[in-house]
């Protein structure tokens, strides 16, 4: 019981934080779904937030990542 509880907080409290998007499933909102960030898994990479997790993706061969706002590039 005490864990059911525990998750419902959770997920009240993640649903709270991320309000913006009330269709998504409770997530831990270490990032902004959708949202593109320079960083990650790859050297040079970047990570897509999905549902609230980062997903790490390498740019391709010769480019790496730039930030522009909300979203990457990936250049030379
Ligand atoms: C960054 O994003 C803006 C609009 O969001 C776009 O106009 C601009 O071309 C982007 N920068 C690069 C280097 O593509």
């Amino acid at each position: 019981m005490q864990s059911i509880r525990a998750v419902l907080f959770t997920a009240l409290f993640a649903l709270a934080s991320v309000s913006a998007r009330p269709e998504a499933p409770p997530a831990p909102s270490a990032c902004v779904s959708g949202t593109m960030t320079c960083g990650g898994n790859f050297a040079g990479g970047f990570t897509v937030c999905n549902w609230g997790s980062p997903v790490s993706f390498a740019c391709a061969p010769g480019t790496k990542c730039y930030p522009n706002g909300s979203y990457i590039i990936c250049n030379r």
